[in-house]
């Protein structure tokens, strides 16, 4: 069964148990303060879980496109994709486990022919701090319906995936329960970092059993729902949304008991072809064959490049065919850069030539069923993408041009990497892309090129270094590019906090060296290794999502009360004051006070990384944290 058969036999399906089909959300959010982008298909019903009557009455269901790009370096493997298609249904305070689960292992076997001996399912443990019990209720539940099937499954407490890692499965065990770092749901991940006012609550995922043979097992440890290697792939998430966070972080139950479904339908499709790599099924088959013909090259030796570009482009048409354009404003950027990365990964593949319009007409085929109030500028997309395609190819040539001079300059007319270096510093050509432009043209690269641009690198590091000693300016120790980069990790940090732990946490004090970052705030507790981990990933998909910095000088009321930028000495700040805004300008992900200087955008930051987090004095604490 294909993709798109698929897709109609569920929403067949469940209209035939009640439901209505609502229309999907379009996936670039306008007004949402707290995403870019629809990244699951419960997001647009969020007033309904949280109580509010819908329209349609409370049995819906419908196929979301969505986008998480917080997903995009895992991409290029056999089942990550950046956008994917969720089919959801929803009970608002309607059925609840037992409906759900009978009637989604219903779909799963009888109408899209799974066997029932490849299924594996996760339940909630319970957690005690926050008074959430163990979902007894539900792994029952599939205990019965498995003996209906003629399948004895055994109950397992697995806890951890850590632990699955460590103890695999044993006998006829086929229902685990889980903590809340798999079975919890809500849309800022586990039980702690549940949004204040987000609907959420314990979930119960099923999974498809690929066969023992593709677990690495040396990579990823024993098999076991939860583990990150290939045998199980999870084709369904229930989410038994019967909670909501209070401001105070307790839970209290919704009036309503809601169930929040969502599978993804790539990974539908897989199963049901018995394909472990989604990228074989019938929606993105047309675009690697297309990579194929235009490269010479065969899917099988270079999967990796050929995914990363099909589920690039895919998400590139998408958005331009809802009206975004390349911009370097928060979403306008999100979908440049998945354009050029698309257009980089081809280069690899030896593919130099204009390719987006011809190879998206492929994908614009397979999409032409989604509804028009989605995909309102199909028309005019093909040429938004092939304008930002011409730009950035003019862009990669005059690099090229650059090399050519350098060349020329060159006695022994080779490509050194002192050369390549200042290719990447002054003309922003990554490494990876020089070599392959110099290859393409016949230019030679000198034999330790690689060892000379490391030692080029790593001079520019010593340097900036150097200056940061003995000066102090605004807070900083040098205007060096490291310190730079830590003044702006500082920012995203402040705001991951206060997203995260608390809306009252202020800076209390800050300091910057080239080679970390410390910073100082109020909180009444010790942060938990969960809180930590959270902030660390929040700040990781900001620089991700690779969000444009700005600043500009207001009159201090504007910037406090229109513009709500966070500052610390009000009452001591000049009348005209410089504020930075990073990500969108109306919608900004952090907004401070400050004399800078930082970064242009944050994707040059790296990796950022906690290292340290300890009493400061009594109610704050201090984190030291490093750009690795
Ligand atoms: N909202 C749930 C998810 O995204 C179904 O997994």
């Amino acid at each position: 069964m294909n993709a798109s058969e698929i897709r109609q036999k569920y929403l067949d399906f469940q209209q035939s148990k009640g439901h209505k089909v609502v229309a999907p959300a379009p996936l670039v959010l306008e007004n949402d303060p707290t995403t870019l982008f629809t990244g699951s298909g419960m997001q647009p019903l969020l007033p309904y879980l949280l109580g509010q009557p819908h329209p349609a009455g409370t049995r819906l269901t419908d196929s979301q496109p969505c986008l998480r790009l917080q997903d995009i370096e895992d991409v290029g493997d056999p089942r990550h994709t950046t956008v994917f298609e969720m089919l959801g249904n929803w009970s608002l305070g309607d059925y609840f486990k037992e409906e759900q689960i009978r009637n989604y292992f219903e779909f799963l076997t009888e109408v899209i022919g799974l066997d029932p001996h490849k299924i594996y399912v996760t339940c909630f443990i319970g957690n005690e701090e926050y008074g959430i019990p163990k979902d007894t209720e539900a792994a029952h539940i599939w205990k019965q319906v498995f003996k209906e099937a003629g399948i004895e499954a055994e109950i397992c407490e697995m806890g951890s995936a850590e632990n699955g890692d460590k103890r695999g499965i044993k006998g006829n065990e086929r229902i685990f329960f889980y903590d809340d770092h798999e079975n919890w749901w809500s849309r800022g991940g586990g039980i702690k970092t549940t949004p204040i006012g987000d609907p959420c609550g314990p979930d119960s995922e099923v999974f498809y059993d690929f066969g023992e043979d593709k677990q690495d097992v040396e990579r990823y440890g024993k098999s076991h729902p939860a583990s990150d290697g290939a045998r199980f792939m999870e084709i369904g998430n229930q989410v038994f949304m019967q909670y909501k966070r209070n401001e105070d972080g307790t839970f209290s139950e919704l009036e309503h008991k809601n169930v929040d479904f969502g599978g993804g339908l790539e990974r539908l499709a897989a199963a049901s072809m018995g394909s472990f790599d989604v990228f074989k099924i019938s929606l993105m088959k047309p675009i690697i064959e297309k990579l194929e013909e235009l490269s010479g090259k065969k899917y099988e030796n270079n999967t990796d490049e050929m995914r990363i570009i099909a589920d690039h482009l895919r998400g590139a048409y998408l958005l331009s065919a809802q009206g975004l354009v390349p911009s370097n404003k928060a979403q306008g950027y999100a979908l440049r850069r998945l354009i050029r990365r698309a257009i980089l990964k081809a280069l690899d593949l030896g593919i130099a030539q204009d390719f987006l319009a011809e190879t998206i007409s492929t994908i614009s085929a397979e999409y032409n069923s989604l509804p028009d109030s989605i995909l309102t500028h199909r028309e005019e997309a093909l040429s938004v993408l092939e304008k930002e395609e011409k730009t950035f190819r003019s862009t990669l040539s005059k690099g090229l041009r650059e090399m050519q001079k350098m060349v020329r300059k060159d006695a022994d007319g080779v490509l050194d990497g002192n050369d390549l270096f200042k290719l990447q510093d002054t003309y922003g050509f990554p490494l990876e892309v020089s070599v392959e432009q110099a290859y393409h043209e016949n230019i030679p690269l000198s034999k330790d090129y690689q060892k000379e641009f490391d030692a080029a690198l790593e001079e520019q590091r010593n340097r900036s270094k150097t200056a940061s000693k003995g000066m102090f300016k605004g807070g900083l120790e040098d205007h060096g590019e490291m310190s730079t980069k830590y003044h702006t990790a500082t920012h995203l940090c402040l705001a991951a906090l206060q997203k995260l732990v608390s809306p009252d946490i202020c800076q209390k004090g800050s300091n910057i060296t080239a080679d970390r970052m410390r910073f100082d705030f109020n909180c009444d507790h010790k942060l938990t290794p969960e809180e930590i981990k959270a902030v660390e990933d929040q700040v990781n998909e900001w620089i991700e999502v690779d969000l444009p910095v700005q600043f500009d000088e207001y009159e201090k009321g504007y910037a406090r009360d229109t513009l709500k930028a966070h500052g610390q000495f009000w009452d001591k700040y000049p009348e005209k004051l410089k504020v930075y805004t990073i990500g969108d300008f109306d919608n900004p992900t952090s907004r401070e006070v400050c004399g800078g200087p930082h970064v242009e955008h944050t994707g040059v930051l790296g990796k950022f990384k906690i290292v340290k987090e300890e009493s400061s004095s009594a109610g704050v604490r201090r984190i030291k944290a490093v750009l690795e």
